[in-house]
């Protein structure tokens, strides 16, 4: 009799890298999903009260700007190398996603506790802001035929 195992309740991990988000190209498509990763986990933090220290929810959102930043720096050079039209535009995006991010730390710095809700609701902007803004690199790798090749 085969052996099915439960899936874990949607819940612990509200967020995933839609199919539409796949690059093709592995790099790219892993740290995507590592981030995806620590937004599921920073929000796990959270646990059942839906509050956290914001000294944790700091340092957690610190190891998310660590890792954000070095995705960007390497889709920035992908882009130059793949001389990519829209990268200077794309940079100021990137731009703008760590400086959201990083006021969110230092507004959290200044409470005790976090909610969990407004947390939730800017991750979920973020997230879908930074894969959104993606597709148009995608768009450009597969039309010059160089998707899993930058
Ligand atoms: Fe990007
Ligand atoms: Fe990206």
């Amino acid at each position: 009799m085969p052996e099915f195992k439960a899936s874990p309740p949607p819940a612990a991990r509200p967020f995933e890298l839609p199919v539409s988000a796949l690059f093709g190209d592995r790099h790219i498509d892993a740290e995507h999903q590592v981030l995806v990763d620590i937004l599921n986990g920073t929000i796990a933090d959270f646990g059942s009260s839906g509050r956290l220290p914001s000294t944790r929810f700091a340092h957690d959102v610190a190891h998310l700007l660590d890792h954000l930043k070095q995705h960007f720096d390497h889709e920035e050079q992908l882009m130059t190398a793949a001389r990519y039209p829209g990268l200077a535009t794309h940079r100021a995006h990137h731009g703008c996603v760590l400086a959201k991010v990083s006021a969110l730390r230092m507004e959290a710095l200044q409470q005790t506790e976090i909610d969990k809700e407004p947390v939730f609701d800017l991750f979920d902007q973020v997230l879908d802001d930074l894969l959104r803004a993606d597709l148009p690199f995608k768009a450009f790798l597969d039309a010059n035929g160089l998707t899993g090749k930058a």
